[in-house]
Parts: structure tokens; C-alpha cells; sequence
């Protein structure tokens, strides 16, 4: 719910300005995950004359978008921007409210006290915070923040003050505190008793650590170690790098190295391509600019005692904005690209042969499975909802269709021989790992479809696919719903290729996946005709979305942008259900889109169509190019390309995806920042 950022410069001379616009700029990149209000923590002045590395610690926060924490910083007085240290660690933190409402005090950093001898960031929820907080108040600590968080900074304060004597390392004392707190984070600390030194460590929510080693260092020689339990990797190319791996003394004066830690690394992804994910329970920290990783006390059996340093491929124009006012836009144009991306190298059209690697070993496996388990949320649990259809039709296996959440509330029954499949954008979604720990302690095979590599979705699955959808920035999913729902197909046709019998369906299907791209871009073309239709709708206050079949997810889905971008009372209503109450609702004010397509259930949808147009309801029409009939007698449509029926509800979200946008934008609303809402749901 929040994003996280941090830097350290080590031997290379940065100054203030320059620190503090890396920080700015980590924070916009993270600012999808939570936007009401943010915060820094950089070095001031020498607090010590005869220490040159003991600095105050400047902390500065602000309610409401990074924007209004630039300013902050910019006009604070008397610092000297011009100020140069070889040495330095920042910290900064974009906020999503869970504990406490969005205002400058409980915005992070929080602090230990009111010298900031110890600030941190966080990402993730603290469940006992209020037995620590008592724990604290019957010690005296005052607390400003209604947060979780403060009571970790002030908890490391504590037990600094108690070892003092002991003068133990940073990562010591992080590591004394974080075994107190139960709950998921990822937290970021700097102190003024630890100079240049940084220390992360999460649980349960994202750290991704960037490494950039300039001068003398090349890639190969990054100053990583490992503490005994766990082994280091870099790859490619795959050196082993047991315990420590480089002295750096031996680079002289040549040595320098900058450290990036984030929540996601799209804010890391301009500075350097070489990252480690870290895992639960990790310790990181830095300290003489060499990175150390630790395993924290409480082993997690099963986890895995490798860490790789990885060189990640995304592009830093995948992340921005390019030509288009908002992400989201730029995410819905992008489609033609990302849905060939989803099948690159694993569809071959000519053989009509689909190859999904990430599960190849597993595939006589999942063939045997007692049922297919869909398990998700929000968008993500919609793409389930649109390919059941077609994986009951070609496994012939039971598939349920699961929200995380509901499936947990349930104590839902699992087995052994169950296959559970969880979707997810970001991997990180609370609820969804949440129930894929349920049901891998149950012993069932755990398939991840996620959109992000090293994500803790796809590292605690067995086998996957990842959607290869690329950075998805907007809050509102758009391209990753159509890469999860073509990966859901992929994974259906792969399980169906030894039946004879399905040849020519699947035949079918894989020639309607090749000219998908380009469909998907005649429907783009529709953009100023949509917005004409969202002139028409944008001062309504309801808008019902019907259909049904292999369309009824596109409803939900279309509904769900509709509500998360316009704030519109918005439904998607399957409609065999409509006489059996939502009817009710139509007349001749409610605005209504209804999803026909020329397919087995047109009759069906037509019987709909004829009740709503008797109840005086004037519908929009989404409906095929081709259909003649159709078109003639409705007075208000718009036609997308006909392609096969089971793919046919991603050219179909397509028009929902711009009308909530368009209506978003007449409205006024931020389309990338929906209020209430953040990009990557990481409590439960
Ligand atoms: C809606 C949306 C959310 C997410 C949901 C799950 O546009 O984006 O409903 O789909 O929060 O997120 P992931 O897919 O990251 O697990």
C-alpha cells in the first residue's frame, strides 16, 4: 500500500540536491502504490566537530502527492544544497493510509524521538503494534503518530539505549527488534549513530535491492556477501559467489558504488539493472559500502537459501509516460504490443504448437489433478472469470473460480491433488499470497501467472507463466487483464494438446491469437467515437454493464474500471439473472451498456436486450462489426471485430477500458490515482 525507496552513495561525491532528487524521483516512480502523503529523511550537518560522518538527520513529510513534498523540500531554509558527501543515506516514503488518516505527522519517515536519531520507512501492517506501543508508554516513550510504524522506530530506540554498553552493529539491533513484530513488512532504517549504514528487511511485502558498482567495478565484482546459510549467485553469467566476494580495498580510490532499495523496481530500473530480490526474513545492510545479507533468527523452512543478483530487462520508457497524458491510456494503447508479449516464443503459428516452459515439467501432473483452483482478486480474479469457460471446455477437469479473500474466510477444502493457479499483476497481492500458503500447506501443486519477475507470488509458486505484460503504472489494471486472460488461454491450449478430438478447436483458437494484435488495434481506433458516447454519460450517476457467456466477466470488469475511475454506482450483471431482480432498475434514465456478441448465447442475450428495450431502457450496444442484423435495428452501438468466441471478451473490454477512462477524464478525476485506492493491495 505504500512505496518504499532508499540510496547510499559510497565514495562517490554526490551533493544534496543531487540526493535528494534521486529520492524525489524513486518516490514519483512508486507513487502508484499509495499517494496521500510522503516524506525523506537525508543527512544535515555535522552533529560532532571531531566526527566528520555523525550527522543530524533531516526529516522532512507532507500530506497529499510527492508534487507537495518537492516543494516542502525546496523551500526548506538554511540548508546548503551545494553540500557534497562521499557518504550518505537517504531514505523517502510514498503513503497509503492503513493506521492513522494522511496528514505530515503520520507520514514516514517516523522517528525515534525528536533528534531523529532513528527514522524508518515501511511498507506492510504491524498487528501487534499496540502491545509494543503499551510496552513503550509504560517506559515513558511519548508517541506523536497514530501509525504502526512509530512504534518500531521507537522499539529500536529502545533497545539501542538498553545495549548501549554493548555497542552492537545496526544490523544487530534491527534484527532484535523486527523478531518483536508480528505482521508483513519491508522496512528501510538510517540512524545518526550509524553513519552511512543502511539496513532493510522485510516480510510479508516487496524489497527489491539495485546495485551500481561504477569505476573500477564491473558487474562481476559487486561487494555482496552472504551470511553462512545463504549463497550468493549472480546470473548471467552464473559465478558462485560463496561468503564474501570482494575485497574492497583492493580498487583503491577507484572504488565507488550507489545502493538503491525499493518496493518495485520501476524506481530503480534508470539507475541500474542489477538487482537482488530480497526474501522473508532477509537482513540487508550496508555498511563500508558492502552489502551483507543475513538471514534473520526465525529460518522459514522451505525458503530457499540462494539469493541471485539478476540483470532485469525492462527498459526505462516501458515506465514512462511517452506521448500519452496518463499511464493508464498509454497501458490501454499498448495492448497490441503486450498481448504479442504474453505469447512470444511460446506460440508457434505455423505448428500450432503452444510451449509454456515455466510449467513443462509439470504438465502430466496438472493433467491428473482432481480440479483446477482459479484463485485471485479484483481485476485479476476477473480474468478467471473469462477463460473457466474455455479451461473446463478443453481440460475437461472441474475449475472453480475463487476470490482469495472469500476462499480464505471459507476455510475452503483442499487437496493434494489439487491445482491451484493464482493470478496476479503485481505478486504481491496480501489475499492472494495468503491463500496460496493455504494451499500449499495443504500439499496442492501452486501454479503463479504473475506480471512481475521475482515478485513473492512467483517465487513461492512451484511452476508458472509470467504474463510478460511489462510495467503496469496505472492504479486501474488494463493491459495485464488482457495478458492474464490470453496466459489463462495459453495454459488451456497446452493442456488439451493430446487431444485429438480438441484439434480443431484449438486450431481455431491459435489462429484467432495470431490476428489478435491486430483487432485489438481496430478497436483502439473506436477511441474518439467511445469519447463521444462518454460526453453523453459522464454527468450520470449509474451505469449497469450486461452480457453474459464468455462475455459476463467483461461486465464485472468493465463495471469494476467504471466504479475505480469515475466513481460511478457501476454493476456488471449477467444477463440470465436479469429478470431475477436487477430488472427492477432499468427505465429510461439508467444508463446501460449491453455486450452482444454474434456467439452461442446471442439468442439469450437478445431475449435480455428485448426486456430492457420494454422497460423503456435505451442501451449502448457493444456487439460484432460483421453483425448486420444487429446493427440495423440498434439505435446505439459500438462493434468491435469478430474473432473466435473464447477470445472474443478481450477485443470486447477494450471499449469499457476507454469509456471509464474518457469518463474519468471529463469528470476531472485523476486517472492514474484513484482516490482511496493503491496499486499493489499488500494487507489483508
Ligand atoms: C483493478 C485492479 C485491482 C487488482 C487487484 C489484484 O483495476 O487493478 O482490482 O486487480 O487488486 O491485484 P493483483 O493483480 O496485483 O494481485
Amino acid at each position: 500500500m505504500c512505496g518504499i525507496f532508499g540510496y547510499l552513495n559510497y565514495l562517490v561525491k554526490r551533493d544534496r540536491r543531487f540526493i535528494a532528487d534521486i529520492l524525489m524521483n524513486g518516490l514519483h516512480r512508486l507513487e502508484y502504490r499509495g499517494y496521500d502523503s510522503s516524506g525523506i529523511a537525508f543527512d544535515g550537518d555535522n552533529i560532532e566537530e571531531n566526527n566528520n560522518n555523525k550527522r543530524a538527520c533531516i526529516v522532512v513529510r507532507q500530506k497529499g502527492k510527492v508534487e507537495e513534498l518537492e516543494h516542502a523540500v525546496k523551500s526548506l531554509e538554511n540548508i546548503d544544497w551545494n553540500g557534497e558527501f562521499s557518504i550518505h543515506v537517504g531514505i523517502a516514503h510514498t503513503r497509503w493510509a492503513t493506521h492513522g488518516e494522511p496528514s505530515a505527522v503520520n507520514s514516514h519517515p517516523q522517528r525515534s524521538d525528536e533528534q531523529n536519531q532513528f527514522v524508518c520507512v515501511h511498507n506492510g501492517i504491524i498487528t501487534n503494534y499496540k502491545d509494543i506501543k503499551q510496552f513503550l508508554i509504560n517506559r515513558n516513550y511519548i508517541f506523536e503518530s497514530e501509525t504502526d510504524t512509530e512504534v518500531v522506530i521507537k522499539l529500536v530506540k529502545y533497545l539501542y539505549d538498553k545495549h548501549k554498553n554493548e555497542n552492537i552493529g545496526f544490523q544487530k539491533l534491527i534484527e532484535m527488534a523486527c523478531s518483536q513484530l508480528e505482521g508483513a513488512f519491508a522496512l528501510l532504517f538510517k540512524s545518526i549513530h550509524y553513519p552511512g549504514q543502511l539496513c532493510a528487511t522485510r516480510r510479508g511485502s516487496p524489497m527489491v535491492i539495485g546495485v551500481k558498482c561504477a569505476d573500477a567495478f564491473g558487474s562481476n565484482h559487486i561487494p555482496v556477501m552472504f551470511s553462512k546459510d545463504l549463497r550468493g549467485v549472480f546470473s548471467p553469467p552464473l559465478l558462485i559467489t560463496d561468503q564474501a566476494t570482494t575485497d574492497l580495498t583492493v580498487a583503491g580510490n577507484d572504488r565507488s558504488i550507489e545502493y538503491y532499495f525499493a518496493s518495485d523496481a520501476s524506481a530503480i530500473i534508470e539507475h541500474t539493472n542489477q538487482v537482488i530480490f530480497m526474501e522473508d526474513d532477509d537482513l540487508a545492510v550496508v555498511n563500508n559500502g558492502t552489502l551483507t545479507i543475513h538471514r534473520a533468527q526465525h529460518e522459514v523452512s522451505g525458503q530457499s537459501t540462494i539469493r541471485e543478483i539478476i540483470e532485469l530487462k525492462i527498459e526505462l520508457q516501458q515506465i514512462m509516460k511517452g506521448n500519452y497524458k496518463y499511464f493508464m491510456q498509454k497501458e490501454i494503447f499498448e495492448q497490441p504490443e503486450s498481448v504479442v508479449n504474453t505469447m512470444r516464443g511460446r506460440v508457434n503459428f505455423n505448428t500450432k504448437k503452444v510451449v509454456l516452459g515455466g510449467i513443462k515439467d509439470y504438465i502430466n501432473e496438472i493433467r491428473r489433478c482432481r480440479r483446477l483452483i482459479l484463485i485471485a482478486c479484483g481485476t485479476s480474479y476477473h480474468s478467471a472469470v473469462a477463460t473457466r469457460q474455455l479451461l473446463e471446455e478443453l481440460s475437461e477437469l472441474p475449475v472453480m473460480v475463487e476470490l482469495a479473500s472469500d476462499f480464505l474466510d471459507r476455510n475452503t477444502p483442499v487437496f493434494r491433488d489439487d491445482v491451484c493457479m493464482f493470478i496476479s499483476q503485481s505478486g504481491e497481492t496480501a489475499d492472494t499470497i495468503l491463500a496460496l500458503r493455504y494451499c500449499k500447506q495443504r500439499g496442492a501443486l501452486i501454479l503463479g501467472f504473475t506480471n512481475t519477475v521475482g515478485s513473492s507470488i512467483s517465487r513461492e509458486s512451484h511452476c508458472g507463466i509470467h504474463i510478460n505484460a511489462g510495467p503496469e503504472i496505472g492504479v486501474a489494471s488494463t493491459k495485464a487483464y488482457t495478458s492474464q486472460f490470453l496466459a489463462l488461454v495459453l495454459f488451456g491450449l497446452v493442456l488439451s494438446e493430446d487431444s485429438i478430438s480438441k484439434e480443431a478447436r484449438r486450431n481455431d483458437i491459435i489462429d484467432g491469437l495470431q490476428k489478435l494484435p491486430e483487432l485489438i488495434k481496430e478497436v483502439l481506433n473506436c477511441d474518439k467515437q467511445i469519447r463521444d458516447f462518454a460526453e453523453n454519460l459522464y454527468e450520470k450517476s449509474s451505469l449497469l454493464v450486461m452480457g453474459r457467456g464468455f462475455n459476463f466477466a467483461t461486465c464485472l470488469e468493465g463495471a469494476l474500471k467504471v466504479k475505480e475511475l469515475t466513481y460511478m454506482h457501476s454493476e456488471g450483471i449477467l444477463a440470465g439473472e436479469l429478470k431475477h431482480g436487477p430488472l427492477a432498475m432499468v427505465d429510461d434514465t439508467m444508463p446501460i451498456v449491453m455486450i452482444i456478441m454474434d456467439d452461442p448465447v446471442k439468442t439469450k442475450c437478445m431475449n435480455a436486450y428485448s426486456q430492457v428495450l420494454a422497460r423503456g431502457g435505451q442501451p449502448v450496444l457493444i456487439c460484432n462489426d460483421d453483425d448486420e442484423e444487429l446493427i440495423k435495428i440498434a439505435p446505439r452501438y459500438i462493434t468491435v471485430p469478430r474473432t473466435v468466441d473464447c477470445l472474443q471478451g478481450i477485443l470486447c473490454v477494450v471499449p469499457m477500458q476507454l469509456l471509464s477512462f474518457h469518463i474519468a477524464v471529463l469528470r476531472g478525476y485523476d486517472v492514474d490515482c484513484p482516490r482511496n485506492l493503491a496499486k499493489s493491495v499488500t494487507v489483508a
